[in-house]
């Protein structure tokens, strides 16, 4: 491949870029974060335009967007949908279309970026959908900051950061465990991290209660994945023989597939029959292994993991969320065309 080949692509789904792709948005990435980190100014956008739109709510997603194009020299606009007369129905009388409404932004912008899933779709797929749709009409990238299926930059991040602390990832035992939370979250971090953690030879483990499986196709495409990348994969119902030998441990609550039948009192109501399963302190300690904390955050304190964990010196969290800045910016200036 050449590096240009990426001027110009969207990213909505992991699987949509290849390990090469994804050495070269870590090599400019660490090129980025060194020139963030000795104060050298990096204009490589200057003069474009990435537009967010949030159909859901963020802290570090729309603030490291925002906080990159800055960087960059160039410009993020924040759009809340419900100010626009877009309607995701497609039909007469409902709104303004989706394929009116990206080629009408293209006109403007350099980049668009959307997050829609969870309150905001009707059914699993629909964000990913909409997002496709988009991508179709916009003639310009479209960024994936968070569907109901995937979530590239922040597995992108999640991938880094292991690299950067551990160094070779391969052969390295991640487990992301289903952890109680009221909170009812979708499957886009942990099925995104699955994917690219299976892409580079990790051993991936997914432990889950029986009612939590994810995604059946994502799960075959890490199968796939791992079966090429020299790694493993396997999904399991028990929690500490899961974890035992874990280098990194990711915490994440996550809904059944029944969801959107369902409704979310239901959710919550099964969720409690599993209170027991959280990271604690004393499962940390038990690993045999460091057991690093991963976590895309927001996390649960007292319920995904204990606030000790969160706090130790075996938690990453918070380089992960800056993070997102490094790796978000090396994403953009392949993208939308910046050249180093
Ligand atoms: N991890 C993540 O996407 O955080 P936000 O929901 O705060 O953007």
């Amino acid at each position: 491949m050449s590096w240009f080949d990426l001027a110009g692509r969207d990213l909505i789904a992991e699987t949509e870029w290849t390990k090469e792709e994804y050495d070269v948005a870590m090599k400019v990435t660490d090129q980025l974060k060194g020139a963030y980190y000795s104060r050298k100014a990096h204009p490589y956008l200057e003069h474009k335009t990435f537009a967010m739109m949030f159909f859901a709510g963020s802290t570090r997603t729309r603030m490291s967007f925002e906080t990159a194009m800055t960087q960059l020299g160039g410009h993020a606009q924040f759009i809340n949908p419900q100010t626009m007369r877009l309607s995701l129905e497609d039909k007469p009388g409902a709104g303004e279309t989706v394929k009116d409404t990206a080629e009408a932004m293209a006109r403007y912008c350099d980049g668009i970026g959307i997050r829609l899933l969870d309150d905001g779709v009707q059914y699993y797929g629909h964000g990913d959908l909409v997002m496709r749709r988009f991508a179709e009409h916009a003639r310009v990238p479209v960024i994936n900051m968070a569907s109901d299926i995937n979530h590239p930059c922040q597995s992108l991040t999640d991938l880094y950061t292991m690299q950067e602390k551990l160094g070779c990832v391969k052969k390295k035992k991640i487990v992301i465990m289903w952890a109680y939370s009221p909170w009812i979250r979708g499957w886009c971090s942990v099925q995104g991290t699955a994917l690219l953690s299976s892409m580079y030879g990790m051993d991936v483990v997914v432990a889950h209660p029986k009612e939590y499986d994810l995604d059946p196709k994502v799960m075959a495409e890490c199968r796939a994945l791992s079966s090429q990348s020299g790694g493993s994969f396997e999904v399991t119902n028990h929690l500490d023989k899961a974890l035992d030998g874990a280098t990194v441990v990711f915490p994440r609550n996550w809904f059944t597939k029944d969801r959107y039948t369902i409704g979310k009192e239901k959710e919550a109501e099964i969720a409690k029959r599993y209170t027991d399963w959280k990271y604690t302190a004393e499962r940390q300690k038990k690993l045999c292994a460091p057991g690093y904390l991963l976590q895309c955050m927001p996390v649960d304190r007292g319920n995904e993991a204990d606030p000790e964990v969160c706090d130790n010196a075996l938690s990453w969290i918070l380089d992960q969320a800056e993070n997102r800045l490094h790796t978000q910016k090396g994403i953009l200036v392949l993208t939308m065309g910046g050249r180093l």
